[in-house]
């Protein structure tokens, strides 16, 4: 069989490989030693733990278009400091009030409510200067797009301004539109950002860039679907995180507008969606981007 053929590639042992780069990065670049214990929880809130989607789309978008390597490992590790950081927030008793994550006590449980803001705090500024190291790597116009991408995703426009609509929503019921926003900012906003960062190592064109915002729009809000129907159907053990806590905090979610088997068809139709725009990206090497959304949509965890 051609080794450049889909049925070749085998997503789990790339994915192996790339997680191990990730987490020896990670490992690197969170250090240890910031003041009072600081730098313990920033450690605990990322290493050891998650399923490092977000970096594993910024390496699959990266090889797809033959990029900077260098360039996409940073930005793959700031994208899931940007997301564990939003984690750590997620979880305080002013948002969700959640005791578990990644399977352990979560971090305001275990250091307190103030060392838990100043980690998220800390970590979202680690990564942006991950993205600006000095010397000759990265070319300083990548260094900006990448920031640039990177702000806009975990933003007001992105994650932060959708995780203000999900807590303005708590009571409320919302139609699929604006449940669709919702979702498309706090969580599909920086997954697409992954993708971009990816593209961003590389030269994409104009029209497999568009392609890739459309994969990643559509992966985006597929993954925040499937999380709203394991939120309903998987137990704690098996998410690392407390089951069926939408319900019971009276958030708007897919499952509650479109009920558990309506969601699970709509996730399958944005897979199609997110399948027909690498179809149409004229990329040559896009099977890790293909296997991961797959991922997304066929996943228990
Ligand atoms: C959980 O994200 C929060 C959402 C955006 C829904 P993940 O399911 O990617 O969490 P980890 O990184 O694997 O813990
Ligand atoms: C969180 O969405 C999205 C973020 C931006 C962190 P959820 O509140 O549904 O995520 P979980 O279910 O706690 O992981
Ligand atoms: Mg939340
Ligand atoms: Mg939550
Ligand atoms: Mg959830």
């Amino acid at each position: 069989m051609d080794s450049s053929s889909p049925a070749a590639f085998d997503l789990g042992s790339w994915s192996a490989r790339q997680l191990a780069r990730v987490e020896a990065a990670l490992s690197e670049w969170v250090v240890a030693d910031a003041p009072a214990g600081l730098g313990e929880a920033m450690r605990y809130a990322v290493l050891d733990g998650g399923k490092r989607l977000r970096p594993l789309l910024v390496l699959a978008a990266h090889e797809a278009v033959a990029g900077n390597a260098q360039a996409a490992m940073r930005a793959a590790c700031s994208v899931e400091l940007i997301h564990a950081y939003s984690l750590v927030h997620d979880d305080m008793p002013c948002m969700d009030n959640d005791v578990l994550r990644r399977g352990k006590p979560t971090v305001h449980v275990k250091f307190g409510e103030a060392q838990a803001l100043l980690a998220g705090d800390a970590l979202q500024a680690l990564a942006f200067e991950l993205l600006a190291p000095e010397g000759p790597g990265i070319e300083p116009r990548v260094q900006a797009t990448l920031c640039r991408l990177l702000a806009r995703a975990a933003g007001h426009a992105g994650m932060a301004g959708g995780q203000a609509i999900d807590l303005a929503s708590v009571g409320r019921t919302l139609d699929e539109a604006q449940l669709r926003e919702m979702h498309r900012r706090k969580t599909g906003s920086l997954l697409q950002g992954s993708v971009l960062m990816g593209a961003a190592c590389g030269d994409a064109g104009a029209a497999a860039w568009t392609a890739l915002a459309d994969y990643g729009a559509a992966l985006g809000l597929a993954f925040q679907v499937v999380d709203d129907i394991l939120d309903v159907t998987a137990d704690s053990a098996t998410l690392g995180k407390t089951a069926g806590k939408d319900a019971a905090q009276d958030k708007p979610t897919y499952v509650s507008v479109l009920g558990l088997e309506g969601s699970r068809g709509f996730a399958r139709d944005l897979l199609a969606q997110a399948l027909d725009a690498l179809a149409r990206s004229g990329l040559a090497d896009t099977q890790a981007l293909h296997g991961l959304a797959m991922m997304v949509v066929n996943r228990d965890n």
